[in-house]
């Protein structure tokens, strides 16, 4: 029998044809339908780029409005969803909630005929409307506050950031969380996206593909790794100990967080707009000291591991960008995949396309034949 060669973590393995996104990882290129993702995020915004991800191509002017209106539309949610996210432990992390309440949509909306363009459709703009409202409904009843109601007049960003805090963002820090939302909204096969087109081949439900999403997003090797890079800077504390940290971490061959990336062996482009983004927040709130202690650290870990082209990738500045704008740490994750769902679905649909059911082959190295010992005769 021919021995079936094994790559770990499906590296350089084709897993489907897609013309959702490209990467060029040598270039430091990212495009969503063929369009740079760094013009997306200053000349684009958060809707007319999802619209892009799902339909291949820009809106008209009419389209665009159409899209809109129904995102509105669809911000609130059940009171019996509300309900369910108080009965969750305000201790629990909030992307923990978000896969629970997204799971919970598809009791309520039902969606089990995926062949049905018109419903499928729905779930879409359902998904990418409700998912801010439930993160931020979490996040307010955490704090044994009441969620606060999503404004039909503020665009998603905006409207997001009016759930948190209840109150409006300056122009520019609307900018800022939209042009966050852009630069988040797809990346090609990555891990999330995987596990949603694994789970959408089976023809699942849409709230099951998206939550299995959400579920697979969470982990420090994925997007969890914007929260934990908060956590590592506080740890070193000082820029003067950045030096010592990075030599101790890499000899200890640790992994460190916000840097390294399967398919860039350069500087992420998204870490680069928004490191700028973070000198555009810093005009209206103040540089914080991370921030120069996290490029300190950028200087450093290209000296020690940009020769094994080992260097910033998105999670890197994103959390700066948020905790100047006063988030909490355990809310980066969620605000990833509050972006990230555009480019599920548009994963979603383009799989239902000729699909077939995820079924790889695995390399058997456990017994044949084994005995089956009686209870009593086992030692
Ligand atoms: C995201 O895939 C995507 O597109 C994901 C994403 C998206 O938008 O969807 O871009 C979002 O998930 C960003 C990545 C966030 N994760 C982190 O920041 C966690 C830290 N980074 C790594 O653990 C790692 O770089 C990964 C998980 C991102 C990539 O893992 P790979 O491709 O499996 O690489 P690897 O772990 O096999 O590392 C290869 C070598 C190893 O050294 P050697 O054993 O060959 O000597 O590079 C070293 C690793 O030790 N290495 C690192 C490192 N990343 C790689 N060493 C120290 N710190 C790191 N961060």
């Amino acid at each position: 029998m021919s021995q079936i060669e094994l790559r770990p973590g499906l590296a350089d393995v084709p897993v489907a044809e897609s013309a959702v996104s490209f990467i060029d990882g040598k270039n430091a290129r990212l495009e969503y339908r063929g369009i740079a993702v760094e013009t997306l995020a200053t000349q684009s915004c958060f809707e007319e780029t999802a619209y892009l991800l799902l339909k291949g191509n820009l809106p008209t002017q009419k389209e665009l409005a159409d899209f809109d209106d129904q995102l509105r539309h669809h911000r609130r949610i059940k009171f019996r969803l509300t309900d369910l996210i108080k009965c969750l432990p305000e201790t629990g992390h909030p992307m923990y909630a978000l896969q629970a309440t997204v799971a919970a949509m598809g009791m309520f909306y039902p969606a089990r005929d995926v062949s049905n363009a018109k419903c499928n459709w729905e779930s879409v703009v359902r998904l990418i409307a409700k998912m801010p409202t439930a993160v931020a409904a979490f996040h307010r009843i955490r704090h044994g506050d009441e969620p606060i109601k999503p404004r039909d007049d503020l665009d998603h960003a905006g409207n997001f950031y009016w759930m948190l805090f209840e109150k409006e963002p300056s122009p520019a820090i609307r900018k800022v969380i939209d042009a966050c939302l852009v630069l988040h909204a797809e990346h090609t096969m990555n891990a999330s996206t995987f596990s949603g087109r694994v789970t959408a081949s089976t023809l699942a439900n849409p709230y099951t593909v998206i939550s299995a999403a959400v579920g697979t997003l969470t982990g420090p090797l994925h997007g969890g790794a914007n929260e934990e890079v908060l956590t590592m800077l506080d740890e070193i504390g000082d820029i003067k100990n950045v030096r010592v940290w990075c030599e101790d971490a890499i000899a200890n061959k640790k992994k460190i967080m916000g840097f390294g990336h399967r398919v860039y062996k350069v500087k992420d482009p998204r870490a680069t707009v928004l490191q700028e983004l973070a000198d555009r927040v810093f005009i209206d709130t103040g540089k914080p000291a991370k921030y120069d202690l996290a490029v300190e650290m950028e200087k450093v870990m290209a000296e020690k591991l940009g020769p094994k082209g080992i260097y910033p990738n998105v999670d890197f500045y994103s959390g700066i960008v948020y905790e100047a704008l006063g988030i909490q740490p355990d809310l980066f994750t969620p605000i990833f995949a509050i972006a990230r769902v555009a480019g599920w679905l548009a994963h979603w649909l383009e799989q239902l396309q000729g699909n077939r059911i995820y079924r790889p082959e695995q390399i058997y190295v456990g017994k044949n034949n084994a005995p089956y010992v009686p209870l009593a005769k086992r030692a």
